[in-house]
Parts: C-alpha cells; structure tokens; sequence
C-alpha cells in the first residue's frame, strides 16, 4: 500500500535517526520501504545539495537558494518518489515541501505564494499523506547539531547550522504554524524524549495511521 511520509524538523532533531529506525521495523513488518531524504536522494539532486549546504557558499542569494531547491525537488520527485508511490510503496522522505515553507519562506521571508507555486511545480500531485514533525527547542536542536558536526569532524553541510538563533527560531514558529493549519496531516512530536521513546511513539502512529489506510476505501 502506496504512502508518503515526511519527517520534518529545525537542525538537531533527530528525525534521520528515527527514520532509519522506523524503516527497520516497517520493514521487519513485511512493508516494501524506501527511505530518502532532501535535498538530494538521487545523483543530480545531490549534487544540487552539496551545493545548497556548503559553507563556503554563503554568498548564495535567498532566491537563488530557494530555486536549488525546487530544482533538487523536481528531479528527486521524477527519480525517485513518484516511482515508488506507484510501485505501492511507503516512502519515508527526510523533509519536503513544507521545509521550504519554514526555511525560505519563515527564515528568508521569501514570498509565501511564490513558495507555493515553487512546490506545486517541483512536486506536482506528490503531496505527503502524513508529516511527522520533530520538534524541540532551538537551543537544544542547534547545540546536538553542532556537537555532531564535532564529533563527525565533517562541517561540509554546515551552512544552515551558522545562520542566527533568531533564523531558527522563525523556522520552528514556521513548522508549528503548518502543523496548527493542517491537523490532520501533521503529527508533533516532542524530540526532547530519549530516542527510544521517541522511536516507540512513531512506530505506533505510523502503524495506526497505515491500519487507517487500510480500511479506507
Ligand atoms: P538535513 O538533511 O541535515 O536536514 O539538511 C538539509 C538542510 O536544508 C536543512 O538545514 C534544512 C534545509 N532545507 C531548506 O532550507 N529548504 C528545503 O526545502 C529543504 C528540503 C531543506
């Protein structure tokens, strides 16, 4: 049974660890998976990605950023996304579009309908059926994102962990406020739970929401 999931959150939220975990146990569950992420997820978009992350790439304008990402967007979608939905597939994709709602639009203040009318370009009728969104305060998110960049000693996608606190601040607004105007979509979690907590109580709205799926017609 085809279904798309998005994991979305500010830096440091964990969602990549529990979406390797998630897709562990629906796997082990008998469901054919595939987990991808953006940017990037195919070849061109992501050297679109190295490109967007790169820290020496400051100098990169707001819009200029804004149209690498629908461009990584419309490619990954084409590859990768709408393939496996029609194979009935589950993909599980590390941000989407509501990503460039909160960073480019909350964070850049880019144009909201612009955004939109990017999205739709980018990703067409491929809207996610459900959004899980990790969510934690910014000081937390940033502190783990910058101690992994220690720890991982790799800063080659550090651009967006240098912007300013209140950058991040605006982002997380931005993703509550998604969630607030589509309830039905979205689900929040607190991200500052121990990762098994947290891995537990996806694994338990994902089965519920599949089983939903299920019985609908
Ligand atoms: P991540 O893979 O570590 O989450 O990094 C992706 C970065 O790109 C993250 O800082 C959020 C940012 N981003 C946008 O600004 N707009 C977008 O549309 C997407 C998909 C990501």
């Amino acid at each position: 049974m085809a279904a798309f999931i998005t994991f979305e959150g500010i830096e440091g939220s964990g969602k990549t660890t529990q979406i390797q975990r998630l897709r562990t146990g629906l796997e082990a569950a008998g469901h054919q998976v595939v987990q991808t992420r953006e940017p990037g997820g195919c070849p061109i978009a992501d050297q679109i990605r190295g490109i967007l992350l790169h820290p020496d790439n400051s100098g990169l304008v707001a819009r200029a950023e804004l149209l690498l990402y629908a461009a990584a967007r419309a490619q990954h979608v084409e590859e990768v996304v709408k393939p496996a939905l029609e194979q009935g597939k589950i993909v599980l994709c590390d941000r989407f579009t509501d990503a460039t709602i909160a960073y480019q639009g909350e964070g850049r203040g880019l144009n909201r309908e612009l955004i939109l009318n990017l999205n739709q370009l980018a990703a067409g009728h491929c809207t996610p059926d459900l959004t899980l969104l990790f969510d934690l305060p910014v000081e937390t998110g940033l502190g783990r994102a910058r101690q992994r960049e220690i720890d991982q000693q790799d800063c080659s996608e550090g651009r967006f962990e240098r912007e300013a606190l209140e950058f991040h601040c605006r982002i997380r607004t931005g993703y509550l406020a998604l969630a607030a105007a589509e309830p039905e979509r979205f689900r929040i979690i607190d991200a500052g739970q121990s990762p098994n907590d947290i891995a537990a109580q996806v694994s338990e709205l994902v089965a519920k929401f599949l089983s939903r799926r299920a019985e609908s017609p």
